[in-house]
C-alpha cells in the first residue's frame, strides 16, 4: 500500500460489486467524463468541517445520527420525500440532543445513495435468469434484460438528482425551515398521535419546557439566527468508483484530494478488503470516510484497515459502523472495541442495526423487526460503556414517509401489513413513526447512560 495513489489508482486493484457488464465501454467512459466536468456537490471546506464535527464525536462531545433511504431511486425522487426525511432527522436530532446533551452531528444518507452491493449477481424468476438490479444508477428494476443492463446514462441522471436533493436540503437547512421551534411542535404531533404516546410525553414535555424557559430568557430564533438554522450533512456508500473517481478533485486551499459527490462517503461490508479496490480509492481521497464492520472481521485485519485509512490517526477521519445483528453483537463488537482502544486508533465508533437483523418473512418480503433493531442499538451503547469506548451515533435505512417494511414499533406493524405500502428499492425502512419512536428509546437509553456517568463523576 505504498505504492503511489491517483484517483486512478484504484483500477489496478479487484474491485467487488461493480457492474463488469457495460455493453458499451465507450460509452461508460464517455458518461465518467462528462462527470468530471460537471461542478462539485460539495466542497472541501465542508468536509472538512465534517471531519472537525467528527472528531468531537470520537471524543465523546457529540453523537452521530446518519439516516435515510437503503437506495434512493428516480421513482421516488420529489420534494415532498426529501423534505419528510430531512425533517425527521431533524426531529430525531432534537430528542437525542436533549437526552444526551450534546450536540447531534446531522448526515442524511442522500444526494447520492444509489448504487448497491447484491449478495447475487443474478436474479430468477421462474425459469428466466437475469442480471441483479445494482441500483438506479446502474440500471432498472423492472424484470426484463432491457432494464437489467446497465445504462452510463443513468450516472448522469444520478447527478441532476443528487444536486437536485441537495439544493432543496441545503435551501431546507438554511431558509428557515428548520426552525427548532417548529421542529419541536411536529414532534410533540408524534407524540400525540402513537399509541405509545404516553410513553414519549415526559421527555417531548421536557423538551418543550426547555424551549419555554429559552424563549423566556430571549433565547428565540429572532434573536438567535442559528435556531433557525441546521448543519446538514450528505452521504453515500461510493461503491461505483469510476463515478466517484469522476467527481474527486484537487481542492485549491489545501492541494488535497477530495470526492466532491458527497461530505462522507464509506466502504459497504462486502467491499473493504485490505488488497481491494475501494481501500486504495479511500486511502487517498481527505473526505471523512466510514467502513462497515460486520460479524466476520477479525480484530487484526480492522487494526490494518484503520492504519491504511488513517495513517495519521486524525480524529473524525474513519467512522467504523458495526453492523452484526442483535444476536451477534455481544460475540463480536467487545474484542473489536477492544482493539481499537488498546492500539490507540482514534475512530468514530456507530452502529447500523439494519443491516444484521433483516429476514425474509413468510410471505416472501425482506423485513426487519422493530425490536431487534432497538436490541441492537441498546447493546451497543452497554458494550461501548463495558469497553470504555464512546457509543458514538446510529446510521439507520429510514424514511418520512409512512411505508410499512419493518414489522414491529408502536403500531405493531405484521407481516401481513408489509403488502400494504412496500416501496423502497432495496432494504427494508424505518417509517416515519418508527424512526422517531427509535430516537425516543434510545434518548432514554442515552439518558440513563449520562445520569449514569454524571453520578460517577460526582462521588
Ligand atoms: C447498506 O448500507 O445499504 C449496505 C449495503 O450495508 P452493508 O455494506 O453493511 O451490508
Ligand atoms: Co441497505
Amino acid at each position: 500500500m505504498t505504492e503511489q495513489w491517483t484517483p486512478a489508482s484504484w483500477r489496478t486493484k479487484p474491485a467487488k460489486h461493480m457492474p463488469g457488464d457495460y455493453p458499451d465501454a465507450a460509452a461508460l467512459a464517455k458518461a465518467e467524463q462528462t462527470l468530471r466536468a460537471m461542478p462539485p456537490l460539495v466542497f472541501a471546506g465542508e468536509a472538512r468541517r465534517l471531519k472537525s464535527l467528527l472528531g468531537d464525536v470520537s471524543e465523546g462531545r457529540a453523537f452521530l445520527l446518519q439516516g435515510g433511504d437503503c437506495a434512493e431511486s428516480f421513482k421516488e425522487f420529489a420534494a415532498d420525500n426529501i423534505r419528510d426525511t430531512f425533517r425527521l432527522v431533524l426531529q430525531m436530532a432534537v430528542v437525542l440532543t436533549f437526552a444526551g446533551g450534546k450536540p447531534v452531528v446531522k448526515v442524511g444518507r442522500m444526494a447520492g445513495q444509489f448504487a448497491k452491493p447484491r449478495s447475487s449477481a443474478t436474479e430468477t424468476q421462474g425459469d428466466v435468469t437475469l442480471p441483479s438490479y445494482r441500483g438506479d444508477n446502474i440500471n432498472a428494476m423492472e424484470f426484463t434484460p432491457e432494464a437489467r443492463r446497465p445504462d452510463p446514462e443513468r450516472l448522469l441522471k444520478a447527478y441532476g438528482q443528487s444536486a437536485a436533493t441537495l439544493n432543496l436540503v441545503r435551501a431546507f437547512a438554511g431558509g428557515g425551515y428548520a426552525d427548532l421551534y417548529n421542529i419541536h411542535r411536529w414532534t410533540l404531533g408524534f407524540v400525540n398521535d402513537s399509541p405509545l404516546g404516553a410513553r414519549y410525553a415526559e421527555l417531548a414535555e421536557k423538551i418543550s419546557e426547555s424551549l419555554t424557559f429559552m424563549a423566556a430568557i430571549g433565547v428565540t430564533p429572532e434573536s438567535h439566527p442559528n435556531l433557525h438554522q441546521v448543519e446538514f450533512f450528505t452521504a453515500h456508500e461510493a461503491l461505483l468508483l469510476g463515478a466517484e473517481e469522476a467527481m474527486t478533485r484537487v481542492d485549491s486551499t489545501s492541494g488535497e484530494w477530495y470526492d466532491t459527490s458527497a461530505h462522507l462517503l464509506w466502504i459497504g461490508e462486502r467491499t473493504r478488503q485490505l488488497d481491494g479496490a475501494h481501500v486504495e480509492f479511500f486511502r487517498g481521497v481527505r473526505n471523512p470516510i466510514g467502513v462497515k464492520v460486520g460479524p466476520t472481521l477479525e480484530a487484526e485485519e480492522l487494526l490494518r484497515l484503520t492504519e491504511v485509512l488513517n495513517p495519521k490517526n486524525e480524529p473524525g477521519r474513519l467512522t467504523l459502523y458495526g453492523r452484526f445483528g442483535s444476536d451477534k453483537i455481544a460475540g463480536r463488537l467487545p474484542g473489536l472495541m477492544a482493539a481499537t482502544k488498546r492500539a490507540g486508533r482514534s475512530v468514530v465508533w456507530a452502529i447500523d442495526p439494519m443491516h444484521g437483523n433483516t429476514l425474509t418473512a413468510a410471505n416472501g418480503y425482506k423485513t426487519r423487526p422493530f425490536d431487534r433493531i432497538l436490541s441492537e442499538v441498546k447493546s451497543f451503547v452497554e458494550i461501548a460503556k463495558a469497553e470504555g469506548v464512546h457509543p458514538g451515533g446510529v446510521h439507520l435505512e429510514m424514511t418520512g414517509q409512512n411505508v410499512t417494511e419493518c414489522v414491529g414499533g408502536a403500531r405493531a406493524l405484521t407481516e401481513g401489513d408489509l403488502a400494504d405500502r412496500y416501496h423502497t428499492h432495496c432494504d427494508p425502512r424505518l417509517n416515519g413513526e418508527q424512526a422517531l419512536e427509535l430516537a425516543f428509546l434510545v434518548a432514554e437509553k442515552l439518558k440513563e447512560d449520562r445520569v449514569d456517568m454524571n453520578r460517577r463523576a460526582a462521588v
